[in-house]
């Protein structure tokens, strides 16, 4: 059974500051905030992104592949697109050494182990818990066929608009975009031969997501493919930023967050 093990001296960190640490063979973050000490598997979630190079602001330490944030006293994930919280490791302080236990069940401990009685403990951290499942990628809707639209020409309404961008799916979270929350705004102005221009406005999940150019391609090519469809724009806004009650509850369902 694992117990603690010394990872480090209080002093190798800055205050805020984090580091790598491998204990028990497992790969952990060790992060030092306000003179406390927090650790979490140096793993984000939603990709496996090393938390330990991320961004630590405050209790929050930001994952630098996508920006998923993670709440660094109890690995839960605050922001998309992690869904499922990381592990929390118990961390103690005797004397100027930092030691860790790995919290080997990924749920909270019950309570917090007292320190060795010669060694006062300053501080001890519980663990994380996994209430939401991993989403099933194959319960995911799939992109519609739109080759066959029944919409007639001059017919085009931000309605239609949004319906048709429904087939348009977040490839990082398999939930299409409308319900996600993407879409800010619809703008359309007629054109010529009786055609009808979109503009639309369209946002991240997080500035860094990677999913954006094949996202805004899909959508003109839905769009695109709708009759008396003009000219199709998409612009990427990221103000004001994404936040997940912008999701409907058909999205807020299938990622398993109530
Ligand atoms: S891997 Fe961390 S947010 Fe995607």
């Amino acid at each position: 059974m694992s117990d603690f093990t010394r990872v480090a001296k209080s002093t190798d960190l800055t205050d805020p500051g984090q580091m790598l640490a491998e204990v028990d063979d497992r790969i952990v973050v060790l992060m030092r905030v306000g003179g406390e000490f927090f650790c979490l598997d140096d793993v984000c979630t939603h990709d496996g992104g090393p938390l330990s190079e991320g961004t630590l602001d405050d209790h929050t330490i930001a994952c630098p592949r996508h920006g998923a944030k993670f709440d660094i006293t109890s690995g839960k994930a605050l922001t998309m697109p992690a869904t499922e919280d990381t592990v929390a490791h118990e961390v103690q302080i005797r004397g100027d050494e930092v030691w860790v236990k790995i919290n080997e069940s990924g749920a909270p401990p019950a309570a917090p182990s007292p320190p060795p009685a010669a060694t006062p403990a300053e501080e001890k951290r519980p663990g994380s818990t996994h209430d939401t499942g991993p989403w099933d990628p194959k319960s995911a809707p799939k992109p519609a066929d739109s080759s066959t639209a029944p919409y007639a020409a001059g017919s085009i309404s931000e309605d239609l608009v949004r319906e048709e961008l429904k087939k348009v799916i977040d490839p990082e979270l398999f939930v299409n975009i409308v319900d996600l929350g993407l879409i800010y705004n619809v703008d359309l102005a007629p054109a010529a031969e009786g055609k009808t221009d979109c503009k639309i406005d369209m946002t991240m999940t997080s500035p860094m997501c990677p999913a954006g150019p094949q996202m805004i391609q899909n959508s003109k090519q839905v769009l695109g493919q709708l009759p008396g469809m003009g000219n199709v724009e998409v612009k990427i806004v990221l103000d004001p930023p994404w936040t997940p009650d912008k999701m409907t509850q058909e999205a807020r369902d299938q990622l398993g967050i109530f």
